[in-house]
């Protein structure tokens, strides 16, 4: 599968010849100026939450794509009322898309629209195919839920977690949620966009290596193979 970060907590899957992003907040990120919310092509749009800096560009890359939503119940129904295509989920629920196998997790955090409408609880995706097993626990704090994944889901290729702090787990809590998981591969992510949540990256990265581990931040617009 290849992966392309394109900014916070946003990533494009290119994987069983589906592309798939997740949490698309790209026009109101001013660090991430060289990709353009109009220019993405997707099938699929994955919501972990209805926060904005997740959600943003959802509607435009649904209506340029005819892309389908997959969130939680409350945020796919809010959509459906747009007149988009969406498929509803919630907490431990999987099914199996012409991608791979998605299940929705559990995530400690909070998820409204940014109008105020309730947007159900927040959660995460473990993605399950041929070519590997993801897991994007959207933004959380540690979660003793995580030590449920491998149990179902060994031999995660990647996590991708929140590192940023303040409105999610820090860097320390991401290498006990890699314990928890069995996976020592992680890739960062809900860090530097905002103020509250700038981090030292290099510091980062070494406190990984510190414990056999590898912390892999990539740049925004960034692809790379796993
Ligand atoms: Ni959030
Ligand atoms: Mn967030």
């Amino acid at each position: 599968m290849q992966l392309t970060y394109l900014g916070h907590s946003c990533f494009l899957m290119e994987t069983a010849g589906k592309r798939i992003i997740i949490d698309p907040f790209i026009s109101g990120n001013e660090l991430a100026e060289v990709v353009k919310a109009d220019d993405i092509k997707a099938d699929y749009i994955l919501l972990t939450h209805g926060h904005q800096d997740h959600i943003l560009d959802a509607e435009k890359i649904a209506k340029n794509n005819n892309a389908v939503i997959v969130s939680n119940f409350e945020i796919a129904t809010y959509y459906e009322k747009m007149g988009l295509k969406s498929h509803p989920m919630n907490h431990g629920g999987s099914w199996k898309f012409d991608f791979g196998t998605v299940k929705y997790t559990p995530a400690i955090h909070s998820s409204s629209f940014p109008d105020g409408t309730y947007a159900g609880n927040p959660g995460g995706f473990v993605i399950n195919n041929e070519e590997g097993t993801y897991y994007f626990s959207g933004d959380t704090s540690l979660d003793m839920n995580m030590k449920l994944i491998p149990l179902l889901n060994p031999g995660l290729t990647f996590a991708v977690l929140p590192i940023g702090n303040n409105f999610t787990m820090d860097i320390e809590e991401a290498i006990y949620a890699s314990d928890f998981l069995g996976c020592n591969r992680i890739i960062g992510c809900h860090f530097d966009t905002f103020g509250y949540i700038k981090i030292d990256k290099e510091e980062a990265r070494r406190r990984f290596a510190e414990r056999d581990k590898e912390l892999v931040i990539m740049e925004i617009g960034e692809k790379s193979e796993f």
